[in-house]
């Protein structure tokens, strides 16, 4: 049998670079080899997003991105994570499971209070919420960034401690963070992330993206200067789209001086462009057809649901709540 790939996604604002190669891209890849399960996780965005409107545009926009970019519903299970309600009831079960030592240990939380967002019940158990999705479809590998490390560790924890009392019942998952692969960073040399607005959308129109390049961050040496690669967040987004040799240009470029930080952000912009035009055609198909796209979620939903209904009628039985 084929492994099962799991990974989700917050529809919390416009999916950018950083999103596209920590998991995007990993995840198409993995669709040819494994049965791949992708969801939009917009429960979770409600710990953040509080405005009915909005949520429910930037899940369609998720969801038409993601599809653009190569998520196939023929060969994938590709889902909102609302459709398949299970999932919520399995959070219930599992956050009395959870002791709250191990809930207080959780990085994200404090991570993200520390920036501002609202404590509520809602984002201290977001982890919880994260087992579940987890759990429920069984999966074997759930490729993440570093980022949810943490929150794999927990679900690991969960799953093993249900099976102790209960009997078997979870498959314990394991995580795949590449560790190769640097985080994206923003314009401004920080993690790129929707929280942070130092993004660079994947779809943004032509002149977002121009702004967002031409801003990135360097030090303010001239162009005949020599300069570092390793240290130019230019250079580091440029290594996601070059060919071997082009990097070793624009490699030799920095260090023997010739090459202005104006130039590498016209060859990293003129990348992007490349990369993503064919997509962006696509993208335009399917947003023009938005019945679609809410189609392929209901199909989609509908088939994640025998295999969550097969999960928690186990469950069920196993805590006593099937009578
Ligand atoms: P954001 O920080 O923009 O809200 P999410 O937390 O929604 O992004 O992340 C979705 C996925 O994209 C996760 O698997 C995460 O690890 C990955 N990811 C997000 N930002 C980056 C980045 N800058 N570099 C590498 N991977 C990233
Ligand atoms: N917490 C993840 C993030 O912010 C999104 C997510 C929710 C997820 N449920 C998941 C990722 C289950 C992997 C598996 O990136």
């Amino acid at each position: 049998m084929k492994k099962r790939v799991l990974s989700g996604i917050q529809p919390s604002g416009k999916l950018h670079l950083g999103n596209y190669f920590g998991m995007i891209k990993r995840m198409v890849e993995y669709q040819g080899q494994a049965d791949l399960f992708c969801f939009i996780a917009n429960l979770h965005s409600l710990t953040t997003i509080q405005d009915a409107e909005i949520l429910k545009k930037l899940t369609l926009e998720a969801a038409i991105d993601l599809l653009a970019l190569g998520i196939d519903p023929e060969k994938s299970h590709f889902w909102v994570q609302s459709d398949v309600p299970e999932v919520t009831e399995l959070a219930w079960i599992l956050s009395n499971i959870s002791s709250m030592g191990m809930m207080e240990r959780a990085h994200s939380y404090k991570d993200k209070i520390a920036k501002g967002i609202q404590p509520s019940l809602g984002l201290f158990n977001y982890p919880v919420l994260m087992a579940a999705d987890i759990l429920l479809i069984q999966a074997d590998l759930v490729p993440v960034g570093k980022d949810q490390k943490q929150h794999l560790e927990m679900t690991r924890d969960l799953a093993s401690k249900f099976n102790h009392h209960c009997g078997e019942t979870f498959v314990i998952p394991e995580p795949d963070i590449q560790k190769d692969l640097a985080i994206i960073p923003g314009t401004d040399g920080q993690k790129m992330s929707k929280s942070y607005n130092n993004t660079i959308p994947i779809f943004g129109s032509e002149k977002e993206i121009k702004k967002a390049v031409m801003s990135i961050v360097t030090d303010s040496k001239g162009v005949e200067e020599p300069k570092d690669p390793e240290s130019c967040n230019v250079f580091a987004l440029y290594k996601h789209f070059a060919t071997a040799a082009e990097l070793k240009e624009m490699e030799a470029g920095y260090k023997k001086g010739g090459m202005g930080y104006g130039d590498a952000k016209k060859k990293l912009l003129e990348k992007i462009k490349i990369h993503f035009t064919p997509y962006q055609e696509k993208r335009a198909d399917l947003a023009a057809h938005p019945k679609k796209v809410e189609a392929i979620l209901e199909a989609g939903a509908k088939k994640v649901s025998s295999i969550s209904l097969k999960t928690l009628k186990k469950v069920r039985e196993k805590t006593g709540l099937s009578h």
